[in-house]
């Protein structure tokens, strides 16, 4: 059952029912002024940090409820209904709420009025702006009202929710004319506050929740949306609110319409006041004065168009295979930008509270984002790095707005320092900057400690290479790449947390995966030493990898597939010898993806192995059998009931690692059958099984345990956004940027015969076609380059080219 169409030539994913199964969201903002907005007009706005500037309030366990947004009461007589459904959720004639590239657009009607409501952050403005418009489609004259509703958060979002002993009496606001601001805290520490103004004269207004809500009344019957009357309440204490009240007088046919903007306001330190105790509007009144009309609002969309439409330009492929070319031309990228921006942070299944940006999150995060905005990248991996201790290792999180690591969580994931390398290759291999490893970083954020990014990427490197433990396998620490995976950590008390619980570091346990990992990375290290020069380093790596390899052969391979690890006892983990957690995907997809046991048949193994064991209709669970019982020396993996998360969950972030390590067999057909199993748009049409957005991934699908398998939680913030989209750009499409050019090697399925693809790569834009009438799943027989025949499967750069056309025969 679908909820919504694609609508792939505007851009959009068109929702017809407000009775999503679970709301279905979009992100507003592209840099520092973000919204999250869902389908019925729910969620909330931040400035850069979901925690620490946080605008508006949205309540928490909130999924579906979906309480708390930036609403539009419409009031037609006795009727009162708002265009998005929620808050009032009084029955609409007609209903849709279409999700673009940073917009959403709501158009409803009831009772012959209809309702347009476009909402979008502007390009380069810390603001949100709405544009309302009302028609009257009816014979007689209408007189409406509408009132606008936003609860202001009193900027800490965990203070907000949680010290009402002082809150209850900070809250201040100032109102001028339309213009509502939201001071709290600004007579004391803060240089910032919130505006919500409309470009209209207001009938009245309200700025305190209580009187606008009327006691003991929940957003769904406002006192004063009900009664027709404002109070003009000024808030003082307790919950300050923005409200405007507009009378709509509309003739058979006419229109009206109304540009409300959200603004987050900074003023200089020594530049506060106006006059004392009056907030200085200045920067406000400029603000409002640039979003005054319907015009300037439709030339600034028209400019977050045109800005999206570049982007996206960067890469653009036709296959014949429709949803394919939707999720690979839109939809993954636009996810990859939101996951580059938000991290783990800002969702509807994560606070915005709790953990900000992860080290490897964030490294992650950089591969699908980088061909987009490669200087952000940049930035982002300083930042990253910065946050990195002297000995190598890594804060695990860190808060966007002061870029300082979280000290409650601490270190201790021992994958985390190798995403660095990760990310910082990824960078490298699309823009070709080498200056970016002689940045000189701090460590822990202290400029004392500064070194280059190649010492950064040094110790990284070295963390792992002496890390090793009793089978020269890499300790695992507190956990790697999952999580749950706690083998030090022994919690036996509830509350306690099951990663930074008992020793950080244990020197028995140890990680099949991570040693994956170290292949893999270790070997682009060994290239960037080589880039640099540094040849005996670069032999050193390369040395160090080889042993690895042996070390995986010899004691991480069970005999049909990878082992996961060894626990503190040096007992098995994802072996046949378990009760469960018998096979685990995470060694299966990584090792063979770093190329390990290509060479003699291991490779070909693990994913028989998984595809035997691990694969469902859905994608393919992370381990089997699930753990049925809690095992303190396996920690929170085994905390959950069978089927959900990372016990036998299908975690769809690791699903691209199987996806790509049939690539790299070369099956076309393999690795694309588990591209579609969890691609949204492949699962469109049973959207009540899989309940989240059909146009974006979510974390995990419940596994063949759960009682809801195919049932999709915590949508937008995963992994599997970047890595899906390497997959499917990088290995089943194959166009893979690198140091030395551009690869093109494409592993696809056999129904696609033809293939357009294009690519903007340093400088230059690449128009592919691939002739695959061989109906062949990989291998490159002829290249083609601006007319001439070129060998092997990489286009190499030439001086002063800034067209490559591109012929390929399968
Ligand atoms: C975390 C990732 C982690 C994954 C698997 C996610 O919630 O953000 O860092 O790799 O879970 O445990």
């Amino acid at each position: 059952m679908k909820f919504g169409y694609f609508d792939d030539a505007r851009k959009e994913y068109v929702i017809t029912s407000p009775k999503t199964p679970l709301p279905w969201i979009n992100y507003l903002g592209c840099e520092s002024f973000f919204r999250l907005i869902s389908n019925t007009g729910g969620g909330y706005a931040f400035y850069k940090d979901a925690k620490l500037l946080r605008l508006t309030r949205y309540r928490y366990n909130n999924v579906p409820s979906d309480d708390g947004g930036h609403y539009y009461y419409i009031k037609d007589g006795d009727t009162v209904w708002n265009p998005g459904w929620q808050p009032t959720q009084t029955a609409l004639d007609s209903y849709e709420c279409h999700h673009g590239l940073g917009y959403s657009i709501f158009k409803s009607s009831k009772n012959g009025v209809a309702a347009e409501v476009t909402t979008f952050v502007p390009i380069g403005k810390n603001c949100e702006v709405t544009s309302v418009t009302l028609t009257n489609n009816t014979a007689a004259s209408k007189d409406l009202q509408l009132f606008s509703y936003v609860e202001f958060c009193l900027w800490n979002a965990m203070d907000d929710m949680t010290n009402f002993q002082r809150n209850f009496s900070t809250g201040e606001v100032e109102v001028k004319g339309s213009a509502i601001y939201h001071k709290t805290e600004y007579r004391e520490r803060r240089n910032h506050y919130a505006l919500f103004a409309v470009n209209a004269p207001v009938a009245g207004f309200d700025t305190d929740r209580d009187s606008f809500l009327g006691a003991y009344n929940g957003y769904r019957n406002p006192e004063v949306v009900f009664s027709g009357a404002s109070k003009n309440s000024m808030a003082s204490g307790w919950a300050p609110i923005g409200s405007h009240n507009l009378k709509v007088s509309l003739a058979p046919g006419e229109s009206k319409n109304f540009i409300f903007i959200l603004a987050y306001i900074e003023n200089p330190r020594d530049d506060k006041w106006e006059s004392r105790g009056v907030i200085n509007k200045k920067p406000a009144e400029a603000l409002m004065q640039e979003f005054a009309t319907k015009a300037q609002f439709d030339a600034s969309l028209a400019e977050l168009s045109a800005y999206w439409n570049n982007l996206l330009s960067t890469f653009t492929v036709k296959t014949g295979d429709e949803k394919l070319d939707r999720m690979v031309n839109i939809w993954h990228q636009y996810q990859c930008m939101v996951t580059f921006n938000m991290s783990r942070s800002a969702s509807y299944y994560e606070s915005g509270i709790g953990r900000g940006m992860g080290f490897r999150d964030s490294c992650q995060d950089l591969f699908g984002f980088v061909h987009l905005i490669p200087d952000r990248a940049r930035q982002r991996i300083i930042d990253i790095a910065s946050t990195q201790f002297e000995d190598g290792s890594a804060y695990h999180q860190y808060q966007p707005l002061t870029k300082k690591g979280n000290s409650d969580i601490g270190s201790g994931f021992n994958d985390d320092p190798l995403w660095l390398i990760a990310g910082t290759a990824a960078y490298i291999k699309e823009s070709h900057d080498f200056s970016i490893l002689d940045e000189i970083v701090p460590f822990d954020n202290d400029e004392s400690k500064a070194q280059t990014l190649m010492e950064h990427l040094r110790r990284s490197f070295n963390y792992t290479r002496t890390h090793l433990g009793p089978h020269k396998l890499p300790l695992i620490g507190r956990a790697d790449w999952n999580d749950c995976l706690n083998l030090n950590c022994f919690s036996e008390e509830p509350g306690e947390s099951f990663q930074t619980f008992g020793p950080s570091e244990g020197p028995v346990a140890e990680s099949v995966f991570i040693a994956g990992m170290f292949v893999k990375y270790g070997r682009e290290y060994a290239v960037l030493c080589r880039k640099k020069g540094l040849n005996d380093e670069a032999d050193a790596a390369e040395a160090a990898v080889n042993d690895m390899i042996q070390a995986i052969y010899k004691d991480g391979w069970d005999g049909e597939w990878f082992l996961r690890a060894y626990d503190a006892f040096g007992e098995k983990v994802g072996s046949h010898e378990c009760e469960d957690g018998q096979i685990f995907i995470e060694p299966q997809g990584f090792c063979v993806l770093a190329g390990v046991g290509l060479e003699n048949g291991y490779a070909q193994k693990a994913m028989d192995s998984v595809e035997a064991k691990l694969e469902t209709k859905y994608g393919v669970m992370i381990l089997q059998p699930a753990y049925k019982d809690y095992h303190l020396n396996l920690g929170e993996v085994s905390s959950y009931p069978p089927g959900y998360k990372e016990n036998a969950g299908i975690f769809c972030h690791n699903n691209p690692w199987v996806s790509i390590a049939e690539t790299c067999l070369g099956h076309g057909n393999r690795a694309f059958s588990l591209y579609k199993k969890i691609c949204p748009a492949y699962v469109e049409e049973i959207s009540e099984i899989h309940r989240t957005e059909p146009y974006v991934y979510s974390q995990m699908v419940a596994g063949r345990d759960a009682k809801n398998h195919g049932e999709a939680k915590n949508s937008w913030l995963t992994g599997t956004a970047a890595w899906t989209f390497v997959n499917a750009s990088q290995h089943i499409i194959g166009v893979r940027p690198d140091y030395d050019g551009l690869v093109i090697d494409p592993c696809i399925p056999d129904t696609i015969t033809d293939l357009t693809i294009t690519r903007k790569f340093s400088g230059a834009v690449y128009n592919i076609h691939v002739d695959n009438s061989a109906k062949s799943q990989y291998g490159v027989k002829k290249m083609i380059v601006n007319g001439k025949e070129v060998s092997g499967c990489t286009v190499p750069f030439e001086e002063g080219v800034t067209e490559y056309n591109v012929e390929i025969t399968m």
